[in-house]
């Protein structure tokens, strides 16, 4: 099985999110079982930077206003996967944020972009670019990468069959509608069975109307998305896709994070040797200015910080978090009024309250291993990955009952099952009880070194969601003439 990967992030070269922890595993584990499985991802300098044997296959020009393009293949190094890279530097040649510019906005040039991404996926996936390789699918990835289905489905006689995986419905690519013709595409992609999205062009459209199969990245999300609350205005199309629409949980890259070898944290440990991580706990505290006090239970969020993230609601149960003479550690970015009050409140509060603004992987790492919980109180989760680190270092996970996190954090209730805390309301009381319910626990040591063995024992492992990819590629039918 041949298996084209198109995506506009991978860890570690480029990331703002679970999307790059993603697509830095899956197509890993893939090869691992055996599927040919290759990645296509634009030329951030970082990418272009890693790229090990590289070699140009070959020029493409005067496409989407990017001057000289040329696709290169190798390596990246470490993970034994064969990448595809789009070297065009008036579209790629930017560091930082793959989306956004040094002021916060999006690029101007993003629809060309990210036409440009799916352009080459798909012409990929035709056979026409790699003379020595044609994948069976072409996988795209969030709207960043679906276009290359509709430009797939665009071509006379297309080879690949397409998946498209929603990893965040709420991010959809609108661009203007009078934009249309730069993508070059027949008058009829521009119906509101195409790209028309209430009077927009929508890139996510384009996965979800063209890829012959859609995936969402936990069963629950995949149920969500078909409702009003969590459909973001696409819950309409994806109801008409019913039966095309399935959801298979992410898994975790214990290459990356695992207890026992992690090089970021200062002990490393296992479920047999709990020990140090009461080491990673002390030198957490010490390292944000909180009292090293091994009796203090310590909550921490690793999050961007959206509303969907639901961090508010953390800062809204804060004292009753206090009042349990707890300690709360965030590592956290993205909106500016959340920002303002984060770091108030750990101003109000410094010897209880650290604030780490700003991306940094190594100090993610310190949180989860250093921490005697974490708070994900999503208002919706496509998958979450932060909960599934936690579960793995022994941080008990405290969530709300909503998408992924739904599939994979066992309430208290469930007794000898449980593994963690799980909440429904998304209210600062309904936090607060959760952090009470966590807290209760925490006072009974025996209770909650069960409560953390249980969860480091999980197996989340990407195996099992390779396999059902695979099973999900196998049953698509091959198109007339592969
Ligand atoms: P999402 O993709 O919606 O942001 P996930 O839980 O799937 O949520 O993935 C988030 C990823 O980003 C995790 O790898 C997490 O550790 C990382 N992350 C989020 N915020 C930060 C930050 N400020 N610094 C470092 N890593 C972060
Ligand atoms: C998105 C989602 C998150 C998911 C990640 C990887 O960013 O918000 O829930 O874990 O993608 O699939």
């Amino acid at each position: 099985m041949r298996v084209l990967h198109v995506a506009a992030e991978v860890f570690p070269w480029v990331k703002t999110g679970g999307l790059a922890d993603v697509v830095g595993a899956l197509p890993q584990a893939q090869v691992l079982t055996g599927v040919d499985s290759r990645l296509l991802v634009p030329g951030f300098p970082a990418v272009l930077d890693a790229l090990q044997g590289a070699r140009a296959i070959c020029e493409l020009g005067g496409m989407f206003g990017a001057g000289r393009i040329t696709l290169r293949v190798g390596e990246l190094p470490g993970s034994g996967v064969t990448a595809y890279v789009i070297d065009a530097p008036l579209l790629y040649g930017r560091a930082g944020n793959p989306y956004l510019g040094p002021d916060g906005h999006e690029w101007s040039d993003n629809l060309q972009r990210f036409a440009l991404l799916g352009w080459v996926g798909a012409h990929l996936a035709a056979g026409e670019l790699d003379l020595s390789w044609m994948p069976q699918i072409l996988h795209a990835h969030d709207w960043h990468a679906g276009m290359a289905c509709a430009y797939l489905a665009s071509q006379p006689a297309n080879a690949a069959r397409s998946v498209f995986t929603v990893h965040n419905l709420a991010y959809q690519g609108l661009f203007d509608a009078s934009d249309f013709p730069l993508l070059g595409l027949p008058g009829r992609f521009m119906s509101s069975n195409g790209l028309e999205f209430h009077g927009q062009l929508s890139f996510i459209k384009a996965g979800l109307v063209y890829a012959q199969r859609i995936t969402t990245v936990s069963p629950t999300y995949a149920r969500e998305i078909a409702l009003e609350e969590f459909g973001c205005g696409l819950e309409g199309l994806l109801r008409a896709r019913g039966s095309d629409v399935s959801g298979i949980l992410n898994g975790v890259d214990g290459a990356v994070w695992d207890p026992r070898t992690d090089a970021a944290i200062v002990a490393n440990y296992s479920p047999q040797a709990l020990g140090a991580k009461s080491r990673c706990k002390a030198a957490l505290q010490a390292a944000l200015g909180l009292p090293v006090d091994a009796h203090a239970p310590l909550f921490v969020a690793v999050s961007r910080l959206t509303s969907q993230k639901g961090l508010d609601l953390v800062l809204s149960a804060l004292p009753e978090l206090l009042a349990h003479g707890a300690q709360l550690a965030v590592q956290g970015s993205g909106d500016a009024a959340l920002e303002r009050a984060l770091l108030a409140a750990a101003a109000q509060h410094p010897h209880r309250v650290a604030v780490r603004l700003g991306y940094d992987e190594a100090s993610a790492h310190q949180m989860v291993a250093g921490s005697d919980a974490m708070l994900v109180p999503s208002r919706f989760e496509p998958c979450g990955l932060t909960q599934l680190y936690a579960l793995r270092y022994g941080s008990v996970p405290v969530v709300r009952r909503v998408g992924g996190l739904a599939d994979t954090v066992v309430d208290l209730d469930q007794g000898a099952a449980s593994t963690g805390v799980v909440f429904d309301d998304a209210t600062g009381a309904a936090m607060a009880h959760a952090i009470t319910r966590a807290v209760t626990v925490y006072r009974d040591t025996d209770a909650w070194r069960q409560l953390m063995l249980r969860g480091m024992r999980q197996d989340f492992s990407w195996l099992p969601p390779a396999q059902q990819y695979l099973a999900l590629y196998q049953g698509m039918a091959a198109p007339p003439g592969a």
